[in-house]
């Protein structure tokens, strides 16, 4: 029976992609090296290898041990203030990690790959949707090192079999358990419920953007519908030789001050989101195009903004 590896697989995003890759019967080892990830997040009898993506001997050992015959890479570092504060870490780490496992994967004959990217990759299009062949402008160094890593790809499938797909995430939300949510904290709805458990307010970072509330507009996507659409990308690297970038959203937007509403909603009670100052380098409006995924993988998200921020 064929497998996949996933890296990162005890992570937010890896744990969910973990669970629907069995819910679609496919066999599933993990390689983590828990810097993060959590390994009570893995289901029951998931061989979780702890290690870094930057051990070339361990990656090796992992994909010829567990008859792999394909990897789904997630284990990268992935916040953005933190990218511009620690540029060269950041380099090191995710284009470390890519290039190591691509190797592994060369010398091993390992032939499928699903790398997560980002819409990050896209920096500040000036129009929205955003489809896959809007030019990639990423503005920091979090975005350049996910484009970095897709041309890495590019360049190794041009000279083997590598059969490939690039998911670029927009706004990752919610978790399929409670014991799944993000712990990591750094986005728009966890920070809120972190506010109102510290009795505080919530912020709206900017209030006079050219959008029709004022605020900021990001395209949301539901963690399980992101796994999903994992599962989808990996029997598509397994059919034929690929080599395809998609966007994962839902391909409509909603505003910082729809996000405070849906979770008032969610709550019972208002959360009493108080307009706060612009927050450097956010763009007004990102929204996902997704019709190419929807017409080649046949997915699309099936879960709503109240799904997501509920607790
Ligand atoms: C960014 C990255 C994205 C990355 C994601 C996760 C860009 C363009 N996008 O998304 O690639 O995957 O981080 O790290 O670099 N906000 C508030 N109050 C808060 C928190 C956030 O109003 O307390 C607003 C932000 O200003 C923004 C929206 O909520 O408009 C979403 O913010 P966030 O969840 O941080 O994600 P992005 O910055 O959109």
């Amino acid at each position: 029976m064929s497998g996949w590896l996933v890296t990162g697989g005890a992570g937010y995003i890896g744990a969910h992609v973990v669970r629907s890759l069995r819910t679609a019967g496919e066999r599933v080892v993990v390689l983590d090296d828990l810097s993060t990830g959590v390994r009570a997040r893995l289901p029951e009898g998931v061989v979780c290898v702890e290690a870094s993506v930057h051990d070339l001997p361990a990656l090796t050992k992992a994909l010829g041990e567990h008859s792999i015959d394909g990897v789904i890479h997630l284990a990268a570092k992935k916040a953005v203030a933190e990218s511009v504060a620690e540029p060269i870490r950041y380099y090191r780490e995710n284009i470390g990690g890519i290039t190591t496992l691509l190797e592994a994967m060369a010398d091993t004959g390992v032939t499928c790959l699903v790398y997560s990217s980002s819409a990050a990759v896209y920096g500040e299009p000036p129009w929205s949707p955003i489809s896959e062949d809007t030019p990639a402008a990423p503005k920091s160094p979090y975005g350049e090192t996910k484009l970095i890593g897709e041309w890495a790809i590019r360049a190794a499938a041009a000279i083997s079999e590598l059969s490939w797909v690039s998911l670029r995430y927009f706004n990752v939300a919610g978790a399929s358990e409670p014991g799944l949510a993000d712990t990591s904290a750094n986005n728009l709805i966890p920070m809120v419920y972190a506010a109102l458990d510290s009795g505080e307010n919530p912020e709206v970072f900017g209030t006079d953007y050219p959008t029709p509330d004022g605020s900021c507009i990001r395209d949301y996507v539901h963690v399980a519908d992101l796994a999903e659409a994992h599962v989808r990308a990996a029997q598509y690297t397994r059919q034929a030789q690929r080599g395809d970038v998609f966007n994962v959203g839902t391909g409509t937007g909603a505003s910082v001050w729809e996000v405070m509403a849906a979770i008032s909603e969610q709550i019972g009670r208002d959360v009493d989101a108080v307009a706060s100052r612009r927050r450097a380098g956010d763009p007004p409006e990102l929204v996902a195009s997704v019709d190419r995924i929807a017409g080649v993988l046949g997915w699309q998200a099936t879960r709503t903004l109240a799904d997501m921020v509920r607790r």
